[in-house]
């Protein structure tokens, strides 16, 4: 088996309140003002990682590298100024002796999704939407589980279904499920991905550019938009219903965690990473970097990258839309080795333990027994 390698990942805030806390100086200064000073300013080296080691003591190092851009302003700028701050922030990682890199969020969204950043890369990069797929499908059947859900006789729906990660979930939930929604805006591109899965798919398929009448109908929801703003509504959601999200920043509004108790929402998106990990701030050494997410707990695109360090495969692993779903197995598998495990379950920064489960679980059945009364009653 082949050395393991170095490895740097980018990130980049997906919000202001991501800016404070990368960079508390930007605490109190207006958005228009934060906005503006990240239209120029150059990428940096944010953490050190050590310590992330496999069961059979491989162990790898490695850089996250912030391309300090928000989501709205990766989407909105010229494709080639989005492209150059991206790049930058991989030499840097380069300069430290990273051999691989993988994008975070949006960086992995932008353009063609990581191939034209690959091709002019000196070294070899992922996005590590295979991980964050083979996590997002776990995450889903584990919260359906959870909530008493039969998959077999369920309605699913994946918003985002077009994209890079949204379009091989769909592939990899069709055959566990009755009925299949694919959701996304451009009609045409769904149509077409729609007509051409359909017929190798072992449940009823069908699509809508709208979000809430498809939700509405289902059980299982998926979503992996590159949405910006909110796309799941509490008023949309079916009693008891499961909601995994994939997209960074998060599609599910903020008001389903107040109004919905009876519903289960889940980042599918985390991982834990095995070893004893420390990501030390680069600019201020002993501290460590706080990723929003609980101790030893990583996005799976971030530990897609690591798994490829640790196992010495410096390749462009996952790149563009359309991505084979074998990889996704492979990875699944590689992941499995280096001791990578899906992470507990958490929504709306907390996490949900089995007191919550139990909560949502009568919430849900409370809420179905009035339903019940209400229809009886006329
Ligand atoms: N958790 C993790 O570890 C992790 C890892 C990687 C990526 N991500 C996140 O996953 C998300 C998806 O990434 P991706 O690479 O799959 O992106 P992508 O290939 O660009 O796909 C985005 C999909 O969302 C659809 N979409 C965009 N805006 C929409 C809206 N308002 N309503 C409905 N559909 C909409 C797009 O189709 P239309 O344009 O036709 O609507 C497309 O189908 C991003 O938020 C990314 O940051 C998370």
């Amino acid at each position: 088996m082949p050395a393991p390698a170095k490895f740097c990942f980018v990130i980049h805030p997906l919000s202001l309140d991501d800016v404070a806390r990368y960079e508390p100086g930007a605490k109190g200064k207006g958005a228009p003002i934060v906005r503006k000073i990240m239209e120029w300013m150059p990428p940096w080296g944010v953490a050190h990682v050590t310590g992330v080691r496999a069961p059979d003591g491989r162990e790898t190092e490695g850089w996250f590298v912030s391309a300090p851009l928000l989501p709205e302003q990766m989407m909105e700028f010229p494709r080639e100024q989005v492209y150059d701050r991206i790049l930058k922030a991989i030499q840097i990682g380069v300069d430290l002796g990273a051999q691989i890199a993988g994008l975070g969020a949006f960086t992995g969204v932008v353009g063609d999704a990581g191939i034209t950043i690959n091709e002019r890369s000196p070294i070899p990069v992922t996005t590590g939407n295979s991980l964050t797929i083979a996590a997002g499908i776990q995450s889903l059947f584990r919260g359906a589980h959870e909530m008493g859900i039969d998959p077999s006789v369920s309605t699913a729906v994946v918003v985002g279904a077009t994209g890079s990660i949204g379009s091989a979930c769909a592939r990899l939930i069709a055959p566990r499920v009755k009925h299949l929604i694919l959701v996304a805006r451009n009609e045409t591109r769904l149509r077409k991905f729609t007509e051409e899965i359909a017929p190798e798919l072992p449940c009823d398929v069908s699509y809508s550019v709208e979000i809430s009448p498809a939700v509405r109908q289902a059980q299982l929801i998926l979503t992996a938009t590159s949405s910006t703003a909110d796309v799941i509504q509490p008023e949309d959601l079916q009693t008891g219903a499961v909601v995994c999200e994939l997209s960074l920043p998060h599609d599910v509004s903020r008001r389903v965690a107040i109004e919905r108790p009876d519903v289960l929402v889940i980042e599918g998106g985390n991982m834990l990473m095995p070893g004893d990990p420390h990501l030390e701030r680069m600019r201020q050494p002993g501290e460590e970097f706080d990723l929003n997410l609980p101790p030893r707990t990583a996005l799976a695109c971030m530990s897609e990258t690591m798994v490829l360090a640790l196992e010495g495969r410096c390749e462009p692993f996952t790149l563009g839309r359309g991505i084979d779903l074998a990889k996704v197995v492979e990875m699944e598998q590689m992941a499995d080795r280096c001791g990578f495990k899906l992470a507990g379950m958490r929504a709306f920064d907390a996490a949900i333990g089995e007191d919550e489960l139990d909560a949502r679980r009568a919430a849900a059945a409370a809420r179905r027994s009035l339903d019940s009364a209400a229809l009886r009653s006329g």
